[in-house]
């Protein structure tokens, strides 16, 4: 049979879309090439992440109709090595109950739920309920927990019918719980942002909770309310438990606008005590744009993986210059225990696994950097892995440039004299977006005889590990061409280079 004509203009203009499709999938000015990003519309926390049968998942809050916050999804994709993703369908769309707003997914693996019918473990969704409606009539409960599940590796979700399972008393910030089971006392245990401060929740079946503790009214930093807590367990070289609580704030970070504060200490299965003054600050990130990050329920090895969301609520987040989508994620990185003469503190460095990513190997030898010296002018996607003896160096400042040819650069390194490294993104590129982005972002740096800094390079973000991670500063930029060139340059004296390599990246979403 003959195909019409109209059939013909119809193959031949699905051919060419397809065509460009291939062409320009993820290729938006500004877009991360090894970060998760939505195919398109507004994105921001992580939320539900889980490991479960080979899979890790991402879910997240999501509003697919514009690149501005609305009405909250969780949107999902799955992920075998925590390098690339694969896009699944919505998973949790907003109802008469109200918007899903951030929360957690666990594995019920002795079905305390009930839910499980057949083989599969059911995974459990823990979320909160936002519901517009109270807002609009200025009503503070507004905010309550409920549940869903799937019992097909995440793919389908069923609502939880009795939901609310966790209603509001009167407080009018009461969200995002961060589900764990703590099995010495052998139940589930829910940390919920309550207003300036954390409240702990425990059930035995995810349906029923009793609140059982409650920190932070003295830890407040500020007038910023907290948001997506989390805690996590490790067992110090010693073999002691300690526990950290992760903690994001919506204003008064270190560095300006939401930020995420942890506390180190313990926890008896009821409720959190604080090791350190409430005047101790530990920041986990310095930069600006890492917000509402988490930990993997269930990960391999009992790692504690962690992901946030690249961005600044209360500056600018709803403002950054991207095109059809806005936002992505952290890499996810690894996070450790370290002991240090303060005391224990968290360590954090991007998973191995995207070492796979690593297209070529340029080897910096042992040398004197006495000036501005070019390590690399061929991509803008780069791992840079350097270090440096500063008992032997003289520079009042060493680091590095990133750079195009308009003159646009984004500088990262060490101030020897105030002891603090940075990122420096005052000329970076586009800021005309917000009066709070265009700035200069510090992490004290206390005496060390050499420096390490590694810094995972994509086309619009910069994460910054120092010392094995013990210091992370993760910030956006936006230049109005990319930058390729990377120099290293010491400034009032020489750096002594020990060794470095730097590796170009490849894409995650290149077809
Ligand atoms: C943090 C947050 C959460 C809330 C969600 C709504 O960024 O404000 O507290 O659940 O975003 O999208």
């Amino acid at each position: 049979m003959k195909p019409t004509l109209l059939a013909l203009l119809a193959m031949i203009c699905f051919s060419c879309n397809q065509k460009t499709d291939t062409n320009t999938y993820y290729q938006e000015q500004h877009r991360p090439q090894f970060h998760f990003s939505p195919e398109k519309g507004w994105m921001n926390d992580p939320n539900g992440l889980v490991y479960y049968e080979g899979e890790y998942h991402l879910f997240y809050q999501f509003y697919p109709d514009s690149t501005v916050w609305g009405p909250m999804h969780w949107g999902h994709a799955v992920s075998k090595d925590l390098t690339s993703w694969e896009h699944l369908p919505i998973a949790l769309y907003p109802d008469s109950l109200g918007y899903i707003f951030s929360g957690s997914i666990v594995v019920d693996e002795n079905n305390t739920t009930g839910f499980q019918t057949g083989k599969e473990k059911p995974l459990v969704a823990i979320f909160t309920i936002h519901d517009m409606v109270k807002e609009k009539a200025g009503r503070k409960d507004r905010e309550s927990q409920g549940i869903a599940y799937s019992l097909d590796k995440g793919r389908t979700w069923t609502k939880y019918a009795k939901n609310p399972v966790l209603p509001n008393k009167g407080d009018a910030d009461f969200r995002d719980p961060k589900v764990f089971w703590h099995e010495p006392t052998k139940h589930w245990v829910m940390p919920l942002a309550v207003g300036k401060q954390l409240e702990i929740f425990t059930s035995s079946n995810l349906k029923d909770w009793e609140k059982t503790g409650a920190f932070g009214i003295q830890e407040s930093v500020n007038d910023g309310v907290w948001e997506c807590p989390d805690m996590i367990s490790f067992k110090t070289k010693e073999g002691i438990e300690k526990w950290v609580l992760i903690q994001n704030i919506g204003r008064g970070a270190i560095n300006g606008g939401s930020g995420t504060q942890y506390f180190v200490g313990n926890f008896d299965g009821k409720t959190f005590t604080n090791d350190n003054t409430p005047e101790t600050k530990l920041w986990l990130d310095y930069g600006a744009d890492n917000y509402a990050g988490v930990t993997y329920f269930n990960a391999p090895n009992n790692e504690k993986l962690f992901i946030g969301w690249m961005s600044n609520w209360d500056d600018y987040a709803t403002k950054v210059p991207t095109s059809t989508w806005r936002s992505a994620m952290t890499v996810p990185r690894k996070l450790t225990l370290i002991q240090t003469p303060e005391g224990y503190r968290l360590a954090q460095m991007p998973v191995h696994q995207l070492e796979k990513l690593r297209l070529s190997k340029t080897e910096i030898s042992k040398q004197t950097i006495t000036k501005s010296t070019l390590i690399d002018d061929k991509s803008i996607l780069k791992e840079l892995d350097l270090s440096f003896d500063l008992s032997a160096s003289t520079a009042s400042e060493l680091g590095f440039v990133l750079s195009n040819s308009k003159n646009e650069k984004l500088v990262f390194g060490y101030d020897k004299a105030s002891k603090q490294v940075f990122i420096d993104r005052i000329n970076a590129g586009k800021s005309d977006f917000s009066t709070k982005f265009a700035k200069k972002h510090f992490a004290p740096f206390t005496d060390s005889k050499t420096l390490t800094i590694k810094a995972l390079i994509d086309n619009s973000s910069i994460e910054v590990f120092v010392n094995g991670g013990s210091i992370a500063l993760t910030d956006l930029f936006f230049p109005n061409e990319d930058y390729t060139r990377l120099e290293v340059y010491s400034n009032g004296g020489n750096a002594e280079l020990i060794s470095g390599a730097v590796y170009p990246l490849k894409s995650i979403w290149k077809k």
